[in-house]
């Protein structure tokens, strides 16, 4: 028998039910969860309903970075109801200002060689540090909290072999973005990636997490990198030396496929607009003019990240055509930056310091100028999702993103003519835990704060055995969660389901023609189905499960497309939409909205690896038989016919 990937040997270790094979079901047990705001409110209502009265995990932390600063109670209510339940449910709570959930879980809470499981799509940032660490809705992460295991597809790792080191003013962003040109931002369902080799010691944790965050735009399920003796001066710098153990792939590991990467041959790289698979040599499109400029998210806000930010702006100044936001990643960071002087350094140098949470990341604030430049050290740039209409957003390195500030050009920073600052990571890091709230201990009584812009648990009923349906919407390929359930703005209505549906697919609105969800609503209570068909990787993107709650209260019950994202086809799934994939994908084109779409019989058709035969009426009155499948299991196609999991509970 061949050696073990050390993505299988966690795994394994931690299989419930079910065969490490590549391509078939396991369960495995969760040891820990993760919550943010955004998706957190919605995981605690559904935990709530399924009556659980403390969770079951070994540890799980809510934290509240994504909405931290809107107009209006929403927020703040949010926070009270999440605060209060998770002192009622044995949860941590991350208080805001603590700083963004991966950044502070990797510095407080990650333990190589656990699970993980968050309701945020870049969970897999813990895979920097050694652990198995994946990306869900809020309902698969309340199960967890529930103690119940956890379905994946078991994944065909593909190997990272890393050679050399990266030269001065190359960053750990660089090679994620080398890896996304390789293996591109989409056709990655049901893989994973495992970095090994010679190259890995010369990363330290942070640029190994820069990396394994932005396996999310991957569409992969979870990347990894061995636990070594960086690992461990990592956990001993956060005074958390006990939890490191030693992990790494037997020297005889089998791949699916190895790429080589020789670190010392990459270069300064930037993901152009609007994908963050769309990448390019920075030398390349140098010289563009810039008028924005931000470092900070989940990628790139790491104590590394800034202080190198930091050195580079000592005694000079920011081009005036230039704003540069500054959002350090945790408040770890941020109060280390402030006793060492570096947070003065970039005030001098006239950048705007802002919170410790994902700001701009998520769309609070900082929309950049309407047909100006944004530059960012984020992980997305989606069309609109900085705010702007037809925004264009470059994503790349803190390097090259402090040399653009500079200049006011998109600049490669090996251009600039400065010494790259030096660093060493610190042997201690100040460690101040009195942000995060211990939970009651059990058994003591506890109010959950509950104010009126706290809404219901979702519910949904059965699916009927005929199912008569309209064509809502057609789009096409690349379709993420945002373009689905738009956040910005609008993310303060997450924890009222009947208020954010509104905004459903609000991109594809037309003036003056009656939107999505109005057109939904009379489909649904005229006592239809509402169809949904799309093109390839449908709801890639952020892990928000409103993507699929909010259409499933508009009665959107099928989704007809090429291929679903991994994480939105288990919401789908939980939430009661039927993901059916097209045979043919040619048919696509010739579907419109307003088209009939009858299933009969669903309830006898629907058998896991059968055809589902469908029937299309167009507008022009012509018919057609539409021979469809799925990737359901029979335990999906019960929960789906049942009207979703809380259904079914
Ligand atoms: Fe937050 Fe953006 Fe990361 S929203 S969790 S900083 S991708």
């Amino acid at each position: 028998m061949s050696g073990q990937t050390l993505i299988e040997k966690i795994i394994r270790a931690h299989v419930v039910e079910g065969d490490c094979v590549p391509g078939k079901e396991v369960k495995i047990r969760i040891d820990q969860t993760l919550c943010q705001d955004a998706t957190g409110t919605m995981a605690f209502l559904e935990l709530e309903a399924m009556g659980v009265d403390r969770v079951k995990t070994e540890l799980s932390v809510q934290y509240i970075d994504h909405n931290t600063s809107q107009f209006g109670p929403e927020n703040p209510n949010d926070h009270l109801y999440l605060q209060s339940v998770c002192a009622a449910k044995g949860v941590l709570y991350s208080r805001p200002g603590n700083g963004i959930c991966h950044q502070v879980h990797l510095e407080r809470y990650g333990v190589p060689g656990k699970t993980l499981l968050g309701s945020d799509s870049h969970t897999p940032t813990g895979g920097g540090i050694g652990m198995v660490a994946m990306g869900a809705g809020g309902l698969d992460v309340a199960l967890a909290m529930a103690g119940k295991p956890f379905k994946l597809s078991f994944p065909r790792v593909i190997g990272i072999r890393l050679s050399g080191a990266l030269p001065a003013w190359v960053a750990a962003k660089d090679v994620i973005l080398q890896v996304l040109a390789i293996l591109g931002s989409k056709g990655n369902v049901g893989t994973a990636v495992e970095y090994f080799g010679p190259g890995v010691k010369s990363l330290s944790v942070p640029e190994r997490a820069t990396i394994t965050n932005m396996g999310a735009e991957l569409g992969v399920t979870t990347s990894v990198f061995p636990s070594d003796e960086n690992t461990r001066a990592f956990l001993v710098a956060e005074g958390r030396g006990d939890a490191w153990q030693s992990l790494t792939a037997d020297a005889d590991a089998v791949y699916d496929r190895v790429i080589e990467l020789d670190l010392s041959q990459l270069v300064p790289m930037a993901a152009c607009p609007s994908n963050p698979g769309n990448v390019r040599p920075v030398s390349e499109i140098a010289g563009l003019p810039v008028s924005q400029v931000l470092i900070g998210s989940c990628t790139n806000s790491s104590l590394k990240d800034l202080r190198m930010a930091a050195a580079v702006l000592k005694g000079r100044q920011v081009s005036p055509a230039v704003s540069l936001g500054i959002a350090p990643g945790s408040r770890q960071v941020m109060q280390m930056m402030s006793l060492d002087g570096s947070l003065g350094d970039l005030i001098g140098a006239g950048c705007r310091i802002l919170e410790s949470a994902c700001g701009p990341c998520i769309g609070q604030g900082f929309s950049p100028a309407s047909g100006t430049i944004s530059v960012r050290t984020f992980n997305r740039n989606f069309l609109n999702r900085t705010g702007t209409k037809n925004d264009q957003c470059y994503l790349v390195s803190p390097e090259t993103a402090v040399a653009t500030a500079l200049t006011g050009k998109l600049t490669d920073p090996r251009s600039l003519g400065i010494a790259y600052p030096s660093w060493a990571m610190p042997g201690q890091f100040l460690v101040d835990d009195s942000m995060v709230l211990q939970p009651a201990p059990a058994g003591d009584a506890v109010e959950i704060v509950r104010k009126e812009t706290i809404g219901e648990p979702p519910c949904c009923s059965p699916l009927p055995d005929c199912v008569e349906g309209e064509v809502l919407l057609r789009v096409g390929d690349k379709i993420t969660t945002d373009h689905i359930m738009p956040a910005g703005t609008y993310l303060k209505y997450r924890s009222n389901i009947p208020r954010y549906a509104q905004y459903v697919f609000e991109c594809f609105n037309e003036e003056g023609k009656a939107s999505f969800a109005e057109r939904a609503g009379k489909v649904r209570d005229a006592g239809r189905i509402g169809v949904v068909v799309a093109g390839e990787s449908f709801g890639q993107g952020s892990s928000r499960e409103h993507a699929a709650i909010c259409p499933m209260h508009l009665g959107v019950r099928v989704v007809l497309a090429i291929s679903v994202e991994r994480i939105l086809a288990a919401n789908l799934v939980n939430f009661g939409i039927l993901p059916l994939l097209f045979k043919d994908a040619s048919l696509l084109e010739t579907i419109s909205a307003g088209d009939s779409f009858c299933i009969e019989n669903l309830h006898a058709q629907l058998k896991p690896g059968a055809d589902v035969q469908a029937r299309l009426r167009r507008g022009d009155g012509s018919e057609q038989q539409l021979s469809l499948t799925h990737a359901l299991s029979a335990e999906d196609i019960a929960l789906v016919l049942a009207g979703g999991r809380l259904a079914a509970n």
